[in-house]
């Protein structure tokens, strides 16, 4: 078989840590192609980088997707309930965070990469979630580009990211009309 229909789909647990955080790690060394030669990657395959995503894979309202290539994980997706600020507990109402999008570079320009993102946002959707936004360095135009083709808005908000070392945008899509998203909000916070 080739291409997509190649791959089995399913979700991640805890135990994926290792892998998702390599794969993220792998995602972030390409940056150096276009962010400057005194850029240094986060070593996010560290065992500090794979506890925290361990983690993250366990906490409640994780949803991840992973695509794999006869058992081995070639891309992946997460979302999570969106938060004020990365380091604290209050939750934005309604919004979905979508912190990793990360498919092999092999894998490029397959489809794949629009197939993980499609099924978080119809997840998201189901949830009851009535917007998700996502986060991707101001460098990064393939992941710009991406994102805009699959209907995903800037709006304008920009801040450095002191962990990655970068500039970042913020990117939304709505997933339900405002009336929907009342009772989704509903749904979400006593589900
Ligand atoms: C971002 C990512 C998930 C996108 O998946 P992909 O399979 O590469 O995306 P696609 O090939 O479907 O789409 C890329 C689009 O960017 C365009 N593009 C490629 N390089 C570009 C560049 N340098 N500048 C502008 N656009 C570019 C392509 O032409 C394509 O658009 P089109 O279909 O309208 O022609 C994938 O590249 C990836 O995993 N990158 C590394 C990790 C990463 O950055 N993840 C996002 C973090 S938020």
């Amino acid at each position: 078989m080739t291409g997509l229909r190649r791959l089995s789909f399913r979700a991640g647990t805890p135990a994926d840590a290792p892998v998702l955080a390599r794969a993220v790690a792998d995602g972030f060394e390409g940056y150096r192609a276009w962010a400057g030669p005194a850029w240094r990657p986060p070593d996010e395959a560290s065992p500090r980088g794979v506890r925290e995503l361990r983690e993250r894979l366990a906490a409640p309202g994780v949803w991840s997707r992973l695509a794999l290539d006869d058992g081995r994980v070639v891309g992946h997706v997460l979302f999570e309930p969106a938060r004020t600020h990365r380091d604290w507990d209050g939750l934005v109402p309604g919004v979905a965070h979508v912190a990793h999008v990360f498919v092999d570079e092999e894998w490029w320009g397959t489809g794949l990469a629009a197939r993980l993102l499609e099924a978080a946002v119809v997840e998201a959707r189901s949830q009851g979630y009535h917007a998700a936004r996502l986060w991707t360095p101001a460098g990064q135009a393939r992941a710009r580009a991406f994102y805009a083709r699959e209907g995903w808005r800037e709006n304008g908000a920009t801040r450095f990211e002191p962990g990655l070392g970068l500039d970042i945008v913020e990117l939304t899509i709505t997933l339900r009309d405002d009336e929907s998203a009342e009772n989704a909000d509903t749904r979400r916070f006593t589900g």
